[in-house]
């Protein structure tokens, strides 16, 4: 007890010789460090993220407090801000922001996207990153561990929160939980407070101008002395991935040792409304009001000019599809942002049809469209739903799909843009840049994750179909994300086939597509081992120039695996610029993976257990004869019939009966949300 006196005493001192005590009501003339899309708007908005995305913001006070006394004991300390994100879709934001403790002002070495911008793949965890951080987190991240897309966490030296529960508050009137949901847009009140003594920690949130509840959302008994250094900076951080949300803090108040101070919430400063500019448009009109005449004239040739633009613009659109409305672009649009389809806009011709670059107008969101002709209408409306589930799976190591829009004949795709183009641009020519080992190796985990994710990280396995260097896509930060997942299964629902590409690509086949006509996850594990393949020895899975030997490159690795020289078919262009043990481990785990049994492949959890050296690579040590005598049938001539084959599958399939099983999915074979 005595001891607990002179503790207080000595707090109490601190807290006189001290003024670290702030209340910011809005941001106007406020002297932060600032650092990456953070800004001070005119009206003294706090933004720490923009209409950017990939990128993120902070802002620190620009002197950091003191937090322990000199017996290193942490002080208590007290905050409350308001807080409003406004995401770019109504469910799909940004990651999130948090209030973050650090010893340094300076986190631009995080990385943007999922990780809040605190932290980095390779810092992530570390004890000695001192960081102590409340997230409001707005992405479901499987590597996370995230509990949903809309939750409050405390997140210690880590982006893996230590405690985290759905956002929303107690109502101190009837004691029920209300949720709320974080990226409505509309302001909230938050407080956070630390009780040095009892260590404990509290959360709470509250609409505003509702007085902050009397129970907290989360509370915690943590013992911040470890993790909490004599110094500290005091602020917040926000990123945004793919999709961006403007992350606004409105006001902000700090004590140490105390009571925070009440802001005043009547002079905080407005959130930007985009009624402005509607009232903008308005005046303008009003203005053509007396030229009435003249308005008439201008109808009637509106008149003309809109029918010309209807049959134009014509889209299909049947009433099942209200349900995906908000998934839904309009063909207007998309033809605006891809400048009518030009062909400077294109970016590709695949398997699937016509991609183009294109620039939403209302928006400014870089995205590429991807045009499918789709004649048939049976399963139109399976493959709609589908479409629109899959748009939520959300996974940095996947092109996030945006939405779609359905014409006559037709179904457009509307996907994130990666800026670097797809994986095979930059293997597969002599000329043009190559890349280095460690990007290589990188990108083969990425991949591996994504696809882990596609088979393990839903609640329904989604199953790619149509793995291949080719449909890896590189974003700015060169990293890979696997694109183009769930497309194959297009054509059990009636597109016309264009190509052989029919339910994947020669050379990625599973033997027992053929003979089963089975889709299972552990073809696609198939095809992720001819992917990696590809990846180390910088050609093509099938090149039908070569001799005969070197056509098929999953034999060919096979073959001088066998001969003890694997290593002779990495990538010339590699040069000396590898890591032996990496791409042995490589070469090797492709060719684990193309096992003709399936049942002998590795699940992609393991496989990226094994790139990850959690796991070793278990000894390829197949029964010699049994592997090539299957892998014969693999051979290249078989592979064109194999090919025909699946065809007639996919054919057979669009008779009638439903011959691919497509997803296996653990609960259900139907990728069709529930309910829907
Ligand atoms: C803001 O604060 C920093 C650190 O105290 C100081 O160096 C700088 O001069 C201040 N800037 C303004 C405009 O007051
Ligand atoms: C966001 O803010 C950054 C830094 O202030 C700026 O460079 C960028 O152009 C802004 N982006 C948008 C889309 O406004
Ligand atoms: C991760 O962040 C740390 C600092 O926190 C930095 O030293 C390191 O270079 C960063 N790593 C990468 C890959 O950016
Ligand atoms: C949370 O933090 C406490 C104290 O630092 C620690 O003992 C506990 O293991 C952590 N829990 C998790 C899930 O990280
Ligand atoms: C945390 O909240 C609980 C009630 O939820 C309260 O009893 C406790 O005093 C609070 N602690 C702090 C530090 O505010
Ligand atoms: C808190 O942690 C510090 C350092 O880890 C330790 O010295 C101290 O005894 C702990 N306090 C309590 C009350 O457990
Ligand atoms: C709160 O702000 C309003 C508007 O700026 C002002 O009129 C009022 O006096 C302020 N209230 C307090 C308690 O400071």
């Amino acid at each position: 007890m005595i001891l607990k006196i002179f503790f207080w005493v000595i707090l109490l001192k601190l807290a006189l010789s001290t003024s670290d005590d702030f209340t910011y009501n809005g941001f106007k003339g406020v002297n932060l460090s600032l650092d990456g899309l953070a800004g001070i708007t005119s009206d003294g908005l706090l933004k720490l993220t923009n209409a950017s995305r990939h990128a993120m913001g902070h802002v620190f006070l620009s002197v950091p407090l003191r937090f322990k006394t000199p017996q290193d004991n942490v002080l208590s300390f007290s905050t409350t801000f308001v807080f409003a994100i406004v995401p770019e879709y109504p469910t799909l934001g940004g990651a999130g922001f948090t209030f973050v403790l650090s010893p340094s002002r300076d986190l631009t070495q995080a990385s943007p996207n999922y990780f809040l911008g605190l932290f980095n793949m390779t810092d992530n965890g570390n004890p000695s990153n001192h960081i102590f951080a409340v997230e409001f987190d707005t992405w479901d991240s499987p590597e996370a561990e995230d509990i949903n897309n809309n939750h409050v966490g405390i997140d210690i030296n880590s982006y893996i929160s230590n405690k985290s529960t759905p956002a929303g508050f107690t109502s101190d009137y009837d004691g029920k939980f209300k949720n709320l949901n974080l990226l409505s847009g509309e302001p909230m009140q938050a407080w956070i407070e630390y009780d040095g003594i009892e260590m404990q920690f509290n959360v709470t949130l509250s609409p505003l101008w509702t007085p902050k509840p009397k129970i907290a959302l989360l509370s915690s008994t943590i013992n911040l002395s470890s993790i909490i250094l004599d110094h500290m900076y005091v602020g917040f951080s926000a990123s945004v991935g793919p999709s961006y949300s403007y992350h606004y803090l409105l006001g902000w108040s700090f004590k140490m040792n105390g009571a925070v101070p009440e802001l005043n919430l009547s002079s905080l400063p407005p959130l930007p409304q985009n009624m402005a500019s509607i009232k903008e448009k308005a005046k303008i009109l009003s203005l053509w009001l007396p030229l009435a005449f003249l308005g008439l004239v201008l109808v009637i040739a509106g008149a003309i000019v809109v029918g010309v633009r209807k049959k134009k613009f014509s889209e299909l659109r049947e009433d099942w599809e209200l349900d995906f409305a908000s998934n839904r672009f309009s063909f207007e649009q998309l033809y605006k942002a891809t400048r009518g389809f030009k062909d400077e806009n294109l970016l590709g011709i695949g398997g699937f049809g016509r991609v183009y670059r294109g620039v939403l107008p209302a928006s400014k969101v870089e995205v590429a469209v991807k045009r499918v002709s789709h004649e048939s209408k049976q399963g139109v409306r399976e493959f709609v739903a589908e479409i629109v589930s899959l748009g939520k799976l959300r996974h940095r190591n996947l092109v996030q799909l945006l939405g779609y829009c359905r014409r006559k004949g037709e179904l457009l795709l509307v996907y994130e843009y990666m800026p670097n183009g797809s994986l095979d641009n930059f293997l597969f020519f002599e000329d043009k840049q190559t890349l280095d080992w460690d990007r290589r190796f990188q990108i083969i985990k990425c991949v591996a994750f994504g696809l882990q994710y596609l088979h393990e990280g839903w609640d329904q396995v989604v199953i790619h179909r149509d793995i291949k260097a080719s449909n890896v896509l590189l974003d700015s930060d060169m990293n890979g994300r696997l694109g183009d997942f769930g497309l194959a299964r297009l054509y059990d629902h009636g597109a016309a086939p264009q190509t052989t590409n029919v339910v994947g690509t020669l050379g990625f086949l599973a033997p027992e597509l053929a003979r089963a006509c089975k889709v299972t996850t552990s073809s696609d594990v198939f095809a992720f081992g001819a992917f990696l393949l590809e990846v180390a020895c910088g050609r093509r899975a099938i090149e039908p120039n070569k001799q005969e030997i070197e056509q098929v490159l999953v034999d060919w690795v096979f073959a001088n695996w066998k001969m003890g020289m694997i290593h002779e078919t990495k990538d010339p262009k590699l040069g000396e610029d590898y890591v032996l043990e990496e791409l042995d481990l490589v070469l090797k785990l492709g060719l684990f993976c193309s096992h003709p049994m399936p049942s002998a492949r590795p699940s992609m959890r393991q496989v990226t257990q094994i790139l990850h050296g959690d796991v070793p690579l278990p000894q390829l040590l197949p029964c010699q004869s049994h592997f090539s005598e299957s892998r014969r049938v693999v051979s290249f001539q078989k592979l064109h019939i194999l090919d025909l084959v699946a065809i007639q599958c996919v054919q057979l399939h669009l008779g009638g009966e439903r011959l691919f099983g497509g997803s296996t999915s653990r609960n259900d074979t139907s990728l069709i949300p529930n309910g829907s």
